[in-house]
Formats: structure tokens, C-alpha cells, sequence
């Protein structure tokens, strides 16, 4: 049984994702549950989840990192820091050769620049309305009755498209209602969405630059369909990790792991 073992804690807007690893970095338990009302509990359900998963009992966690919006509300963190170093951090171990990180979640994107460790050197973030996040997509999906894996097929993005012209959810979401009442196929319209939210990261890829590879974050990456428009844009292949959503505990994991040797 592993003795020293360190956490990672990120209470997301959507998510609440927990990551365990050993003093060698091995990754032992992975954990993604919805943030419920209260942060702080959600938090502890899903530390919880993580021991049992990993076998551990939670004297033999030495450290344990919060990260995320809610991560004032995790009571038995050792230490706090901010998404962004973390999703650098996580990406940079699972693909050590990332330069860029995009990060699409529920409330917010982001676009880090990272060093050859994964430390940040730059970034750009959108956190001041819901379109270029994981949300834009939820209400549309909802708007469309489609479910988010029938959204996220990437058939929907080979075919023809529609132009969504507003940024805005609310106007655009009134945009999507007068497409359905002009008998527009579904997949024409979801085309359009993917289309309007990658033209709203890209932006900020713009204003960043892309340095070296380019690995996305946050669980808009299991979107199958928007990864393709990104990676069409980019003119190249993105990293998208097996888990998404769990890359900034996985970094703030590692950063309990690196305190505890300093
Ligand atoms: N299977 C899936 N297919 C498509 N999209 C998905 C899937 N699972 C999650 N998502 C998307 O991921 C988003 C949530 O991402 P994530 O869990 O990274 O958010 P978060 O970390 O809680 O948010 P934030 O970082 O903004 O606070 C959802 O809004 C949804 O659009
Ligand atoms: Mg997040």
C-alpha cells in the first residue's frame, strides 16, 4: 500500500474533480462528480470517492491542492491555487511537450501559455458571459433536444452549415429558435454552433499565439465535433487527454506533490 500520497481537488462551476497520486507521480484515483449546491460538501463526497477508489485511508494523503472557483470551500486542503497554474501543470504531464493549453469548461475558457515544466507564462481568459464555454453548448443542446453526445457527433460538422452571427447566449439562442422555425436541419444548425464558439476561442488563441503543442482541457475536449473545427483551424492535431475534466485536479495534485518535497 502507498504511504505518502498527494490530491488534487478542482471544484469547478460544473464538475468537482479529484485526482490521488502516489510520491512517484502514478496516478491512483480519478474522480468527477457534478458541484452540487454547496461546494464544500461536494468537495468531501467526491475526497471521499477518491480514497475508496485508491484503497487509501485520508492520513495517508500528505498534501492536498484546491483549485477551481469553489476552492475557498474545501476545508481539508493543505493548499489553493489558481486553475490556470494547474491546468498548465496537468497538461504539461501528460503531454510534456505542451506549449499551449486550452482549457473549455462550464463557466469559462481560457488559453495559457506554459514553459517547458508546465509553469504559466502567459494566458487570456473569458469569463464574463457563457459563450465560448461548456454552458453555450448545454442551453443550445437543450434548446435543439438533443443530448450532449448527439450534439458532440462529429457527422454534425461535415455537411452543410448556417451562419450563428450573435456572441451573446441569449441572442444567439434566439437565433437557433427562427433556424428551427425555418424547418433548418439540426445538424446544420449544431455545424453553425461549433463554429461560432471555436471562432470565439480562437480569438484568444490569436491574441496568445501558439507556441509549440497545443493541449485542450475541460470537458468541452469530449466534445468530438468541436475538437475537429478546432483542430481544422489550427491546421494541426490537438492532445486531448482520455480525461479532460480531471487535468487541473491532476495538476493541483502535482503541486501538492511538489510542496511537500520543498
Ligand atoms: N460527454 C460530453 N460530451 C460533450 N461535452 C461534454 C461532455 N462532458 C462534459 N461536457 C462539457 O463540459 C462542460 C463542463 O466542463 P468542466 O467539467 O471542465 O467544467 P468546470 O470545470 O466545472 O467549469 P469551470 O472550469 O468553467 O468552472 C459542460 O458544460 C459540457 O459542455
Ligand atoms: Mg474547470
Amino acid at each position: 500500500m502507498a504511504d505518502n500520497c498527494f490530491a488534487g481537488v478542482d471544484v469547478g462551476s460544473l464538475s468537482t474533480d479529484v485526482v490521488i497520486i502516489n510520491a512517484s507521480g502514478k496516478c491512483l484515483a480519478e474522480v468527477v462528480i457534478a458541484t452540487g449546491l454547496n461546494g464544500g460538501e461536494t468537495a468531501q463526497k467526491a475526497f471521499d470517492q477518491s480514497l475508496n477508489q485508491a484503497g487509501l485511508a485520508q492520513e495517508q494523503i500528505k498534501a492536498v491542492t484546491a483549485t477551481g472557483y469553489g476552492r475557498a470551500s474545501v476545508a481539508f486542503a493543505t493548499g489553493k491555487t489558481t486553475e490556470i497554474s494547474c491546468h498548465g501543470v496537468g497538461a504539461h504531464h501528460l503531454f510534456p511537450n505542451t506549449g499551449t493549453v486550452i482549457d473549455i469548461g462550464g463557466q469559462d475558457s481560457k488559453v495559457i501559455q506554459v514553459d517547458e515544466r508546465g509553469r504559466m507564462l502567459d494566458f487570456t481568459m473569458n469569463d464574463k458571459c457563457a459563450a465560448g464555454t461548456g454552458r453555450f453548448l448545454e442551453v443550445m443542446a437543450h434548446r435543439l433536444e438533443l443530448g450532449l453526445n448527439e450534439l458532440s457527433d462529429p457527422l454534425n460538422i461535415k455537411g452543410e452549415t448556417v451562419q450563428i452571427s450573435s456572441t451573446c447566449t441569449v441572442f444567439a439562442e434566439s437565433e437557433v429558435i427562427s433556424l428551427l422555425a425555418k424547418q433548418t436541419p439540426r445538424e446544420q444548425i449544431v455545424n453553425g454552433l461549433q463554429r461560432s464558439i471555436v471562432n470565439r476561442i480562437w480569438s484568444m488563441v490569436t491574441s496568445i499565439g501558439i507556441h509549440g503543442e497545443v493541449t485542450l482541457t475541460g470537458g468541452v475536449a469530449n466534445n468530438q465535433g468541436l475538437v475537429l473545427v478546432l483542430e481544422e483551424k489550427l491546421g494541426k492535431k490537438l492532445n486531448v487527454p482520455e480525461n479532460p475534466q480531471t487535468v487541473g485536479a491532476l495538476g493541483a495534485a502535482h503541486i501538492a506533490l511538489r510542496g511537500y518535497h520543498k
